[in-house]
């Protein structure tokens, strides 16, 4: 008899769920069997409205017929070709959508599984790049308190959460990190881009009169911060660290695995911004969180750089057995085909003000000590209960969920990130449940 056949199917202990209450869970399972456009079905048969778009990958919505049948038909076609020297129609296609829809420059894609691989990609570019052009002294990398980079080690030691990081060790050497840009005694309630900080961005002159530039290759910043409670740029700030990177000769990564395809009512918050990153990392949104996959964006600078030497020579030793697999193609050309039809990548445009009005009108709600949005992005941060952080949100992501709304929360901010085919009353709908919530909750 095979092992799986021994494991009762009603036994959860086998699955250590990943940044998951294990031992909370467990006792009272939350397990969703079903989900179509706004909304999951839970196993106990109640449709649950999702605020979070999944993990903030859902920019479609759920189960969306195009995205279904390109998978499926891609399954029965060609279901895996290498990833090393070999290569498929759908990969080359979708190169060339992507590089369509992403902001001026972006010129190349490098394919992954996930954020944090585009992440460790994106450092390693950098670093590579330097190289390749003889400024092989170029290595350290400078990344931004509470920034999150994924769970991998270049993005911990790049990222600025402590959680994910006093665990595992040492980290990357030749990091430093910029200051948060979260002033609430100054910004508390700001809607859309807060008027206080962009100096925090000159901090990167101090950290360059440190080191010398000649040794820093590239700093990472999240244009929006989403993972850390949704920290949204100062007026100005993006701006500036463009301009110090540049000066220096550092490149600028943008980490757009939450804030890519549409979020911010823009394809990209780096056309939103105005500015222009060297690359971009993205995953989520590239596929709808269906099939798990990546994309790097960089301009044609650094991918030229490494383009060099003898022509049977791999360039960039760098890649991944799942890198622009067939299926995972095949969804990111689903859903770029659904977000185009139906206008998603610009849409939040057009909601972002009710969104807004609707997310401020929680003010004065019990607990509420500050609100912050931009495109279709909403945080509610709460006093948290003394000496128990988090747990003030995440009861109140518990009751949310057992009257039938998916939030998410981290510490004792509430992040909200719908689906961008949210309608107004659906928006509506989840204002009112996180209401009612916060009035019950202790
Ligand atoms: C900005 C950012 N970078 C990287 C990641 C990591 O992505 P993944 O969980 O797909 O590895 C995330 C995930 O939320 C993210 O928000």
């Amino acid at each position: 008899m095979s092992n799986r056949l021994k494991v009762a199917p009603n036994d959860l202990s086998a699955f250590w769920m990943p940044f998951t209450a294990n031992r909370q869970f467990k006792q009272a399972p939350r397990m969703f069997v079903a989900s179509k456009d706004m909304h999951y079905t839970t196993s106990d048969g109640r449709k649950v409205l999702d605020g979070t778009a999944g993990l903030w990958c859902v920019n479609a919505g759920h189960c969306r017929p195009k995205i279904t049948e390109a998978i499926q038909a891609q399954a029965a076609e060609l279901d895996y070709a290498p990833a090393f020297q070999m290569g498929h129609p759908a990969v080359f296609e979708l190169s060339n959508r992507l590089v369509d829809v992403a902001p001026a420059g972006m010129e190349h894609v490098f394919y992954t599984n996930s954020g944090s691989e585009s992440v460790e990609t994106a450092l390693k570019m950098a670093i590579a790049y330097h190289r390749a052009k003889g400024d092989g002294a170029r290595t350290r990398l400078i990344g931004r308190e509470r920034g999150y980079h994924g769970v991998n080690f270049g993005g911990i030691s790049v990222g600025g959460i402590v959680n994910n990081r006093k665990m595992f060790g040492s980290l990357l050497t030749g990091v430093d990190h910029l200051p948060h840009t979260h002033l609430p005694e100054k910004n508390a309630f700001t809607r859309g881009e807060p008027e206080h900080g962009a100096e925090l961005a000159n901090e990167l002159e101090r950290i360059v009169a440190l080191h010398d530039a000649s040794t820093i290759a590239a700093v990472i910043v999240e244009p929006v911060a989403g993972s850390t409670g949704v920290l949204i740029p100062p007026k100005g700030y993006l701006q500036k660290l463009r301009e110090i990177c540049t000066k220096h000769g550092i490149l600028l990564i943008f980490d757009e695995v939450i804030t890519g395809f549409g979020r911010l009512g823009t394809p990209f918050a780096a056309d939103y911004f105005g500015v222009q990153p060297d690359i971009i990392t993205t995953a989520k949104g590239v596929t709808n969180g269906v099939i798990p996959m990546g994309a790097v964006f960089a301009t044609k600078q650094i991918h030229d750089a490494f383009m060099t030497g003898p022509e049977h020579l791999i360039e960039f030793f760098h890649g991944y057995t799942y890198s622009g697999n067939p299926i995972a193609c095949a969804a990111a050309l689903g859903t770029l085909d659904t977000y185009k039809e139906e206008g998603l990548l610009t849409r939040g445009a057009e909601l972002a003000p009710y969104w807004e009005d609707a997310l401020h009108s929680l003010k004065g709600e019990p607990h509420v000590i500050d609100i912050r949005n931009i495109g279709l992005i909403g945080a509610i941060e709460l006093a948290p209960i003394a000496g128990q952080p988090t747990k003030r949100a995440f009861s109140a992501f518990l009751k949310a969920y057992e009257r039938g709304a998916l939030i998410r929360t981290t510490g004792d901010i509430i992040a909200l990130s719908p689906p961008l085919i949210i309608t107004k009353g659906q928006i509506n709908e989840l204002i009112d449940h996180i209401r009612e919530v916060l009035r019950m909750i202790d």
